[in-house]
This record gives C-alpha cells, structure tokens and sequence, in this order.
C-alpha cells in the first residue's frame, strides 16, 4: 500500500469519510483514526497497528457539542471536567452511545471521548464530520510516536494517510479517567495531572496497581518498549556507563560517556522528550538507556508509569 504523506487536512478527513483510516497529529501523541460509526474501518486500525482487539479505543471529536453523539450520559463531576479541561489531553470514559461500533469499545458499555487542543486536530476532525476512534499511531507495543516521522517509521505501507504535523507538545498520551461510577478514577496517568483533576473534583482517586481484572484492559499489555533495556535510576553515578548505553533525566551527569544523553530543564521537557528519546536510541543500537526517577507529582505520575512499563521486558 502506498503511503500519502499529506499537509492538508482535508485530504486526511476524505480518508476517514471514504471508511479509509489516517494518522493525524494531537497534542499529546499521533493518532491513527478511523469513523467510530464504521466497524469495517475501525477494524483497520487493529490490523494496520498488530493491535489485540480486546483493547479499547478512544474517540475523538472537534468539540463539546459533539460529545452527545458518543456518549449516552454524562455525570455531573464529568460535566465540570469537560467545562474546565476540554479541550485538553484528557479522555474521559463514559457510558456508550449505541450508534458507537462494538470494535471501538471492544465489547465494553462504555467509551473513552477525548477532544485534543490541537489547531490541525481540531480542523481535520470539524472536517471529518463523524466521531474519530484512535489509539496512537504506532504498532503496538513500541513507544507512542510524537512525530509524524516516527508515524512513518512504523506504518509506512500499512496505512493510506498520514497528516503531517509538528512534534507533540506535551509527548505523553492524554489521562484516561473512568466516569462510569459514583466519583472519578484514573485509570492512566497522562497529560493533565492529578493535581489539576482534584482541584476540580477532590475525590478523585487512582486506580490500584496490580487488580486482576484491569478496567482500562490496555493497561495489561506491554507498551511504550524501546528495543534496549530500560533501567530505572535515582543516581546515575552508581553505575558504570558505556557507548551502548544512553541517559534521559533532569540531573545533569556531567562527563560520563553515553552514546546518547538527554538532559532536560523541566519534568514537562522529560515528558516531551522520552519517547522520541526511546526511538533515537533504538535508532543508534542503544542497548541500555537509563531513566532519571522523577518524583509521582504533576506530569511525573505520568512519566513515572511510562519508564515503568517499559522496563518491564
Ligand atoms: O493521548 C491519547 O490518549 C492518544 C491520542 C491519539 O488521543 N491516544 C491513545 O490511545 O493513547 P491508546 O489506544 O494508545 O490508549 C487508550 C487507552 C488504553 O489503555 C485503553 O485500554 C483505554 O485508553 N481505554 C479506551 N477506552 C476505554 C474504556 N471504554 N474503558 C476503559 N479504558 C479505555
Ligand atoms: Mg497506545
């Protein structure tokens, strides 16, 4: 299949209507998107992506008006975040709408919506004129891409279009928080903080690592893997680096001999920095990169789970 690298939205969103799936870039991480009212079409995402159709997608649209043709019901609480932080990097997981297909929410009741704040998402998705499943533009499993280079890298040939953008600004995906019952809980950290949610909802509260049945069934699968060994560290002084190793953090290490090395001013740079890092060092034949321990306040709750997941080999 021939891939159109393409600058105009429009052409990106006749994709989308003609029951073709697109990559589009957001503010958190390239989508590969697809009619959320098209079964056949979101099926592509699953193929193109290598992605286990247990795990549910997101879906997008271009504003809160829209909400309504996804979504069944809205509880108060969720109502107030949509005031506050739409548009923004958060997916909120509410009942479902029944016009939603079946392959979107992989058999669940419920789905996650998500309005991006991103000037070219927003136009391509007004464009679309249908709400827009997708999950990040990458095969399943390795680092959620942030570039559209990156898109290209992992799905060259696999699918039709992909929307050229900047880089994402904020680098890490949106927080997915489940509204179905009485208070909110998040299911994934992300983009908008903790923080920021209680100071809109005080009971707010994080879901419990290690349940056995996972409510976000995204969350049991291997994700954001670089090919190299990811190490967690505190201290980077403790161990002895190499050319094959390479270093992301916040404390400046000085005069160690990485092959790569990353040192980042603010958590917020961390964030927009690790997964593009990720893909460098792949790129290199990186075989071990250290990641600098932030503490799990604002945006490191986020940075923290995704250096965690991907050490886990
Ligand atoms: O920032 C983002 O969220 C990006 C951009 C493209 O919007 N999307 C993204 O999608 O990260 P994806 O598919 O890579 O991650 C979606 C996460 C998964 O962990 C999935 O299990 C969870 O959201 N999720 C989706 N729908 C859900 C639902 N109805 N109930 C619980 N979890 C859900
Ligand atoms: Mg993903």
């Amino acid at each position: 299949m021939h891939t159109i690298i393409t600058t105009s939205y429009r052409t990106a969103a006749e994709h989308i209507m003609n029951g073709e799936i697109a990559a589009f870039p957001t503010e958190t991480v390239y989508g590969l998107g697809a009619n959320a009212f098209d079964s056949n079409a979101v099926k592509k995402i699953f193929i193109a992506k290598g992605r286990p159709s247990d795990n549910p997608l997101i879906v997008h649209v271009a504003d809160v008006d829209h909400i309504s043709s996804v979504a069944a019901s809205i509880p108060n609480y969720a109502e107030k975040f949509i005031e506050k932080l739409f548009p923004g990097p958060l997916t909120l997981v509410l009942p479902k709408n029944k016009k939603i297909s079946a392959y979107v929410t992989a058999g669940l009741l419920s789905v996650g919506v998500r309005i991006p704040n991103h000037s070219i998402a927003k136009k391509f998705l007004k464009e679309c004129s249908v709400p827009v499943a997708a999950p990040s533009a990458n095969i399943s499993g390795s680092p959620s891409p942030t570039t559209w280079q990156a898109v290209k890298n992992d799905l060259n040939g696999k699918i039709p279009c992909i929307l050229k953008g900047d880089p994402s600004q904020i680098g890490v995906e949106s927080t997915v928080v489940d509204c179905t019952g009485t208070a909110p809980v998040i299911l994934r950290a992300g983009g908008v903080t903790l923080e920021q949610l209680r100071a809109i909802i005080p009971a707010t509260r994080l879901q419990k690592r290690q349940q056995s049945i996972p409510k976000s069934p995204g969350m049991k699968y291997r994700h954001y893997s670089p090919l190299a060994y990811v190490f967690i560290v505190s201290n980077m002084t403790e161990t002895v680096p190499l050319k094959s190793s390479a270093y992301i953090g916040l404390k400046n290490i000085g005069k160690n001999h990485f092959g790569l090395k990353k040192i980042c001013r603010t958590e917020e740079e961390y964030a927009r920095s690790l997964f593009h890092f990720f893909r460098e060092c792949d790129k290199s034949d990186i075989e071990t990169i250290y990641c600098e321990s932030v503490s799990e306040d604002g945006i490191g709750l986020a940075i923290m789970d995704r250096i965690r997941k991907a050490s886990y080999q």
